[in-house]
């Protein structure tokens, strides 16, 4: 079996060949980090999904160890799906997960570490008093996975949150324990939401009001505090969240009037992102957030290539100072990665213009850039009659339609004559309404690739989409950042310090290694001025799952 390396990121998580997907059971224990993941022991497409099993000291070398749960008895010889880990004192780490029976019924079961002093949790088991849970006569069979991370609650109970739908109705049930193996469900699920279909990879957690640096564990509890409800929605393929108010009494949450549920809501990633999943990391005390980026290229090409799949860069969750959203930030351990430096300082770019990076590996680079854009008078009017679709505004305003102010921002894995190109972009409009300005934030997959499709059927083509989601900022001081992380095949990108995240996945066939080229621009009448450009090599991790599985 070969695995063919040209858009193989580097220092992206990743095994060294076959399908993964969803994060599973991320934990901090005994001075390691664990990743868990979703793996296809067998190719490049999804199929026979075992739990593989990594572990880390920095989040950003990692070794594989020993798969962790394939399918084994009854309750889960059809399938060994995603899940979550608890630290349960007296006991140790607990794995909760999702098992698929002969009749293709989901349950919920457990595993134990055979050793739980090991700090490499090499062998688990599956105690025979499995599932914990099994779908009644009320629920579908079908939808019903996921657990989450438990929590404590001063009541004695250990409460988990499993994913589920009844007919279009999306619903995350909640359910009870008090030792961890009896659990029973509560009479209402926690949330739900009509005309959203299956609720994949629930996540639910508490964030501080008044602290913006530290993360929360589940079971925090004190007055000053919002949840946050992530849910993972498989007919849109993206996920949505909301903040609110968890109410533990009544095991009830509500989500806040201003952050609705559903397809208008808020998202950690507005790109190729899915099946995330948060862990609190006692080391640093952060909340630190998981995520799927799928391949976007031809399934036949991925077999080919002989891999499909990658976990984004770890990011710390905080919820912002305005306490409307989360922001998110790559963890600081990926600085350990930068080499080679430029800069560059207070360099306009009037209108039309582009100009270079030079100095450092366009196709594996951390580039951080303040754009001062001072004066919004010329920015174009969002007109509210015209479309509130951040997605659909991009997809006709582009790159290269001229605006007033913007669009402009990085030109990332691009050929000098933009052949081929990924921008990801700001463009900032005047809602006349509010009289603030309105930003959109862009990255766009569809310049990305000479390549031809293959056939009519979604298999055979690429997957290029413009991605796309508003920025909540009111650039009061005239000034935008921001950052992406570029590797090979991925491009996630940061706008405004986190307040919105985009990842695109893109296969150029003539920018690519040392051929790749990266560019700032701008294509609004409003001269932009770089006030400050950081931009990185960046090495690869020296151990990345070598030789494993
Ligand atoms: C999400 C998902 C989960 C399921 C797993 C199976 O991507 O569909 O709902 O547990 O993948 O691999």
């Amino acid at each position: 079996e070969s695995v063919n390396h040209l858009h193989r990121p580097s220092f992206h998580f990743q095994p060294p060949k076959h399908w993964i997907n969803d994060p599973n059971g991320p934990v901090y224990y005994k001075g390691l980090y664990h990743l868990f993941y979703q793996y296809n022991t067998k190719g490049a497409v999804w199929g026979n999904i075992i739990w593989a099993h990594s572990v880390s000291k920095d989040l950003v070398n990692w070794e594989a160890l020993e798969p962790a749960i394939h399918p084994s008895k009854w309750f889960d010889i059809g399938g060994t799906w995603s899940g979550s880990i608890t630290i349960v004192p007296g006991k140790g780490p607990i794995i909760l997960y999702t098992g698929v029976n002969q009749n293709e019924t989901q349950l919920q079961n457990y595993a134990i570490p055979e050793d739980p002093s090991d700090p490499y949790l090499r062998k688990w088991i599956k105690p025979d008093d499995n599932p914990i849970a099994m779908p009644d006569y009320t629920m579908n069979g079908s939808a019903f996975r996921d657990p989450t991370t438990a929590w404590f609650s001063k009541d004695g109970h250990w409460r988990t949150v499993v994913g589920s739908k009844r007919k279009r109705r999306g619903i995350a049930y909640i359910y009870r324990s008090r030792d961890f193996k009896h659990w029973v469900k509560a009479k209402h699920p926690v949330h739900s939401k009509e005309s959203t279909g299956m609720w994949e990879c629930p996540d639910f957690f508490p964030v501080s009001l008044t602290d913006f640096q530290n993360g929360l564990d589940l079971d925090y509890v004190g007055p000053n505090t919002k949840h946050v409800l992530k849910v993972s929605l498989d007919i849109t393929r993206y996920e949505y969240y909301t903040l609110g108010k968890y109410d533990p009494k009544k095991d009830r949450y509500i989500p806040d009037g201003n952050t609705p549920d559903g397809w208008e809501g808020l998202r950690f990633d507005y790109g190729n992102f899915y099946a995330s999943k948060t862990f609190f990391d006692y080391k640093k005390n952060r909340r630190v957030l998981w995520g799927w980026a799928n391949e976007s290229d031809t399934v036949e090409d991925d077999i080919l290539k002989g891999w499909a799949g990658i976990q984004v860069i770890p990011r710390t969750v905080l919820l912002d100072s305005s306490k409307k959203q989360l922001v998110f930030w790559p963890v600081e351990e990926i600085e350990s990665l930068r080499g080679n430096y430029v800069r560059m300082n207070n360099h306009d770019i009037k209108m039309g213009q582009r100009i270079e990076v030079k100095g450092i590996t366009p196709a594996q680079a951390d580039v951080e850039v303040t754009f001062y854009v001072g004066s919004l008078e010329k920015a174009e009017i969002f007109d509210p009659s015209f479309t509130f679709e951040p997605l659909d505004l991009c997809k006709i305003k582009g790159s290269n339609v001229r605006g007033g102010v913007g669009p402009f921002g990085l030109i990332t894995l691009a050929t000098p004559d933009l052949e081929e190109y990924t921008p990801v972009f700001f463009r900032v409009f005047k809602d006349t309404k509010t009289h603030k300005p309105k930003v959109l934030m862009c990255s766009d997959a569809r310049p990305s690739s000479l390549k031809q499709d293959k056939g009519p059927l979604a298999k055979d083509r690429m997957y290029k989409p413009p991605f796309a989601g508003f920025v909540d900022v009111d650039m009061a001081d005239g000034r935008i950042s921001l950052r992406s992380l570029i590797d090979h095949s991925v491009v996630e990108s940061f706008g405004a310090l986190g307040k919105t995240v985009i990842t695109s996945r893109v296969y150029p066939v003539k920018a690519v290694k040392e051929n790749t080229h990266l560019y700032v621009f701008n294509n609004g009448t409003q001269t932009v001025t770089i006030e400050s450009l950081n931009a990185w090599n960046m090495e690869r991790p020296l151990q990345m799952n070598e030789g494993a599985l």
